[in-house]
């Protein structure tokens, strides 16, 4: 088997900080989504995979991931001509797939457990054309969603259903073997002019292929919005093992759930966990609340912060109004003013300064 990530596309949805990076390298519990995604292949003990990228953000995918040898793996980039659709994709990886079979990950997902089970599931079904991922949603219209057949099968798939016919959703992991690649050239791009893989899998599906469905219990998160980014971060926060290897004085008070990185430092300040304190990082005088992810080379000097991911080397000063539910981009510096509104709720992109009046 080989592992395809997804890490191309466009990223609307979370602008202003995919102006200037892709998604995928957004830190969750400070660690790219993207590195996530790839070390959960690496535990199904997939050892060769592709990653596709856009012309925009493949240059700092590429520079920030390297050729796998960290993970013991090695890694192909894949550059896609335009964010065609997630089929569009698949058809230009086929020269890195061949003829093998290949689990495909959206690589702004996060999937509780890890998918060592599902791999093991396909591997051990070879008259399996394609298995793919599902999950219980409580808003089903939101999403692609699969009927099943009484054998067990995936019968049809429909877009969006404007009334109830199902609520088992496709997420972002698909198993396949190499009939997909006819799939997607059979297919023709939808009203917003994307190759669809839903559209691909109904045509499996139609043409005879066996496709088969993973009812996936535990969480999962698409990241591709701020308020999703908050709560897989909250998430990942939950599971990780805490580790104190930064330095926290006398005065400070850290609980059991935090993890503080080599060279952070936590002065006179609270922290609440789950949350994590990035390398290099400087806590002093502050509070930081529960499902908090600060990344490395930041400075938060009197301020109350909760919920929120802040990015690299940014510094927040003398806030006097706790700051919550945001997402704080790399090099923000936001220093005090005078005047209220006491409640903040910031989306900054990276470089931004904000001035609090
Ligand atoms: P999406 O989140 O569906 O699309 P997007 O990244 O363009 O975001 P938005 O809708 O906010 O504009 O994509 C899911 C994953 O697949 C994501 O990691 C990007 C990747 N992708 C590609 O690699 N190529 C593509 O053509 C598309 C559409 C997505």
């Amino acid at each position: 088997m080989k592992g395809l990530i997804l890490s191309g596309g466009k990223g609307t949805r979370l602008r202003p900080l995919t102006y200037t990076r892709a998604k995928q390298l957004t830190p969750i519990a400070n660690k790219p989504v993207l590195f996530r995604v790839i070390e959960a292949l690496c535990d199904a003990g997939i050892t060769e995979i592709g990653i596709i990228i856009a012309a925009d953000t493949g240059a700092e995918i590429q520079e920030t991931v390297g050729n796998g040898s960290r993970w013991g793996v090695n890694i192909t980039f894949i550059p896609q001509s335009a964010p065609l659709g997630l089929a569009h994709a698949v058809k230009t990886a086929q020269p890195f797939i061949g003829d093998d079979r290949f689990v495909m990950y959206l690589g702004d997902n996060v999937i509780q457990g890890g998918i060592s089970s599902l791999i093991a599931d396909f591997v051990n079904h070879p008259e399996w054309n394609s298995q793919i991922v599902l999950k219980h949603v409580e808003q089903p219209e939101q999403f692609g969603v699969a009927i099943l057949s009484e054998d067990g099968r995936i019968k049809s798939l429909v877009e969006k259903p404007k009334s109830f016919i199902s609520d088992l959703a496709l997420i972002g992991v698909y198993m396949f073997d190499s009939h997909i690649f006819e799939a997607a050239d059979a297919i023709k791009p939808s009203w917003r002019n994307e190759l669809e893989i839903t559209d691909a899998i109904q045509w499996l599906v139609q043409n005879g292929y066996n496709v088969y469905p993973h009812i996936h219990e535990g969480w999962w998160i698409d990241t591709g919005k701020q308020d999703d980014m908050l709560r897989a971060n909250s998430y990942v926060l939950e599971e990780l093992t805490p580790a104190i290897n930064g330095t926290v004085d006398l005065q400070s008070s850290v609980d059991a759930r935090v993890t503080i990185e080599a060279g952070a430092e936590v002065i006179n300040s609270v922290i609440r966990g789950p949350a994590i304190i990035g390398e290099g990082t400087r806590i002093v005088n502050s509070y930081i609340g529960p499902f908090t992810s600060i990344y490395h080379h930041c400075t938060i000097e009197h301020c109350e912060i909760e919920y929120s991911i802040v990015l690299e080397n940014s510094s927040i000063q003398d806030v006097d109004t706790r700051i919550q539910d945001s997402l704080i981009g790399r090099n923000v510096e936001i220093a005090r003013g005078t005047q209220r509104p006491k409640a903040l709720k910031l989306t900054l992109a990276d470089y931004s300064k904000l001035g609090i009046q």
